[in-house]
């Protein structure tokens, strides 16, 4: 594996985030069960790979508690483990949802036992909320980073604009800063490239982009999108993700793709991961993996090597497609 800083922090992740958004007890359509997810997590912390993303709200708080599960068995300091707070964790309960001082401490509680850590290494916004005032929500977080309960403060998909005012409401009351974006991100959905991308930059800040893969459709021919139980459940709910992915030029970079992957003799889903580790703004996406051969698979990206004409090709086709990933 090979190693990044996260950001403009001192700490040290891998090139490579695993992302945990499919792993928990139960299987469920394309959703793995426990026997899957401990062996995803087992082998990726085998392979080097020392950063792990979950979120509160993944599979109800299971999958958290499985990584906490398997973590307890492995030296949890050398890991850095982000997780999220912002979605609603109890429909009886408006408390338990949001970025309010009362659903924050709530919801960290509850994933610090989850995850069976005192302190998680990257505690991240999930989303803005309207609701509740940014000064309320960073005094919190501030509050929770000198209890020790939390290392670092991050954030995810927002406007740039909502990011830069929360950058300067912490810099103008002395509180800690985010040290990272999660945001969507990937050759086929650049948007971010308008306002949030030179913003991070601009500011030190890392970004670990989320559905790295375009959720599988960089990963196989478009027309063989429908033929995983992940690809055909997101072609048929999440139609809308989906049919931004093949606009926009989307059709065209998928083919660029498979071409580059078959000169090269890599896969799909290495090449696109090569992307991302070749792109400037990027410090670590974020890969979710249905299989241990999907993740094997992926930590050999590292080695691909893509020269300035490969990027330049695969960039050429993208045309602007509508937002997604802000609700
Ligand atoms: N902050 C946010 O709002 C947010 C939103 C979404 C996700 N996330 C984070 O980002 C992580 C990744 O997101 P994601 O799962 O949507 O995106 P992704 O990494 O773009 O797509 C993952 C899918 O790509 C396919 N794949 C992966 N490796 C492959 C390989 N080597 N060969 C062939 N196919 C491969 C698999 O689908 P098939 O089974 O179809 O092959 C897999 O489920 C999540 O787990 C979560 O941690 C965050």
């Amino acid at each position: 594996m090979e190693y990044t800083t996260l950001g403009s922090t001192g700490t040290t992740v891998s090139q490579l985030c695993l992302g945990t958004m499919n792993l928990g007890y139960q299987s469920e359509g394309w959703k793995l069960g426990e026997e899957e997810s401990r062996e995803i997590l087992e082998r990726a912390i085998d392979l080097g790979i020392n950063f792990i993303d979950t979120a509160n709200v993944y599979r109800g708080g299971a999958s958290e508690s499985i990584v906490g599960d398997v973590i307890a068995e492995h030296d949890r300091d050398s890991l850095v483990v982000a997780t999220k707070v912002y979605g609603s964790m109890d429909d009886d309960n408006p408390n338990a949802q949001g970025l309010s001082r009362k659903a924050i401490e709530g919801e960290l509680a509850n994933s610090l036992e989850r995850l069976g850590l005192e302190t998680i290494d990257l505690y991240q916004i999930h989303r803005w909320d309207d609701e509740t005032p940014i000064e309320e929500t960073l005094r919190t977080l501030d509050d929770a980073v000198r209890r020790n309960q939390v290392r670092y403060l991050g954030a995810s998909s927002m406007w740039a604009y909502q990011f830069a005012d929360a950058l300067h409401t912490s810099d103008r009351l002395g509180l800690e800063r985010f040290v990272t974006m999660q945001n969507h991100y990937n050759p086929v959905y650049r948007e971010e490239e308008r306002e949030m991308l030179p913003l991070c930059d601009a500011e030190g800040i890392g970004v670990i982009p989320w559905s790295p893969l375009a959720r599988g459709y960089l990963t196989r021919p478009h027309d063989e999108f429908d033929t995983t139980a992940r690809g055909s459940e997101e072609a048929d709910e999440r139609g809308d993700r989906h049919a931004v992915y093949r606009g926009g030029g989307g059709r065209e970079i998928n083919e660029r793709v498979a071409e580059l992957a078959a000169d090269r003799g890599v896969s799909m889903a290495q090449l696109t991961i090569a992307w991302h580790l070749h792109n400037d703004h990027v410090t670590a996406p974020i890969v979710g993996v249905s299989s241990v051969e999907q993740l094997e698979e992926a930590a050999e990206a590292v080695d691909v090597s893509l020269s300035e004409s490969d990027l330049e090709y695969l960039a050429e086709p993208y045309e602007p497609v509508p937002i997604v990933g802000h609700d």
